[in-house]
């Protein structure tokens, strides 16, 4: 059976991007392959945070993989942090991984790369992500279009430590989807929907009243002219509602054009398409919410499945790269 493995940040509750790119797919993953998935909480260090509230919006976001579907009967869900193997395996991997690659991923760059004091965390946060991946031989990753320079990257540090060592790790595939792989913001729809950058109105949450999303699609920015046409280039506003309509009925964004004669049709159809799209995500992602101690629970039990796969992985590498290794075993 395949590996699969991804992860997301602790950003809170899920937006509709995380959902449509990666997080509807790991739900079906989870039936044909052995899946690992983690909220990557080491990874909010990387830029400005609030502690009080990262346990909070840790545990919101588990809640919210939970409300999509993700079955902890069927997959692994765990929290980054609580298996020390990641960061351990990350500076292995620091130091198989170059300054200048590091310095050329776009993620890098677009979070002010440049600037003198950005986080050195910011920098080498790929590589934890590699190590994320490589700890659970993961042969496929699930993830949004954004991460596809991130997973080039793992393969190439994977691929150097095993030429240097001999074969330690597996080398993996990042799974795009076909459709939505980038939805855009719907205020500003040349860049993607994020939480951390978007205005509110940008940015459909997993767990947006109907109301909220109708509102919030039918605010959409589309364009001056008046003809549905799946265009990205020349019409983003307008192509990411469509895709976002394809997304939700499973149709083909540019085959869905011609049945709309103006924008105020089209935002009605996409409205209502998220809303019951959402709507048993919602539903659950309340019912879970008040049983936290049930959420918790599953993250303890996921995280000791998590250690029983990591930890040999991690040993793997430590004696590849020629460690002396404890006496009592590296899991203390
Ligand atoms: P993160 O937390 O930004 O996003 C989680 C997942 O959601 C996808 N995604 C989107 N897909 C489509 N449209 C969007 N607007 C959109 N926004 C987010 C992302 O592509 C991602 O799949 N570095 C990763 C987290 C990570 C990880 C890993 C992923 C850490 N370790 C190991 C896979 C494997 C990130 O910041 O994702």
């Amino acid at each position: 059976m395949t590996r699969v493995l991804s992860g997301v940040q602790p950003s809170g509750v899920l937006h509709l991007g995380n959902y449509l790119g990666a997080v509807r797919g790991w739900a079906a993953d989870q039936h044909e392959h052995d899946a690992f998935f983690c909220v990557v909480d080491l990874h909010s260090l990387t830029s400005d945070y609030d502690p009080a509230a990262l346990a909070g919006r840790t545990l919101d976001t588990a809640t919210g993989l939970l409300a999509s579907g993700l079955d902890p009967e069927v997959c692994t869900l765990f929290v980054q942090s609580h298996v020390a193997a990641h960061p351990r395996l990350a500076w292995l991997l620091e130091c198989t991984a170059t300054y200048g690659e590091l310095r050329r991923m776009t993620q890098f760059k677009e979070k002010g790369g440049e600037n003198e004091s950005v986080r050195a965390g910011l920098l080498t946060y790929p590589v934890l992500m590699a190590a994320d991946i490589l700890l659970y031989d993961a042969d496929r990753v699930p993830v949004g279009d954004d991460q596809r320079q991130h997973l080039e990257l793992t393969r190439d540090v994977a691929i150097r430590f095993n030429h240097h060592f001999g074969p330690t790790f597996v080398v993996p595939e990042a799974a795009v989807p076909a459709v939505a792989a980038r939805v855009m913001d719907l205020q500003e729809p040349t860049r993607k929907m994020s939480k951390s950058v978007s205005s509110p109105l940008g940015t459909v949450d997993i767990l947006d009243s109907p109301q909220e999303i109708d509102r919030k699609v039918r605010k959409a920015v589309t364009d001056t002219e008046s003809e549905v046409r799946y265009d990205p280039a020349a019409k983003p506003g307008v192509s990411n509602l469509l895709d976002l309509l394809a997304a939700a009925t499973g149709a083909d964004p540019a085959s869905l054009a011609p049945g709309f004669t103006n924008y105020g049709g089209l935002k009605a159809a996409v409205a209502e398409a998220l809303v019951e799209l959402l709507r048993p995500v919602r539903e659950r992602h309340l019912a879970l919410a008040a049983d936290r101690a049930h959420v918790v629970g599953v993250l303890a039990a996921g995280a000791a499945k998590a250690r029983t796969v990591a930890g040999p992985t991690f040993e793997r590498a430590m004696a590849a790269a020629g460690f002396l290794a404890p006496a009592e075993g590296y899991s203390g």
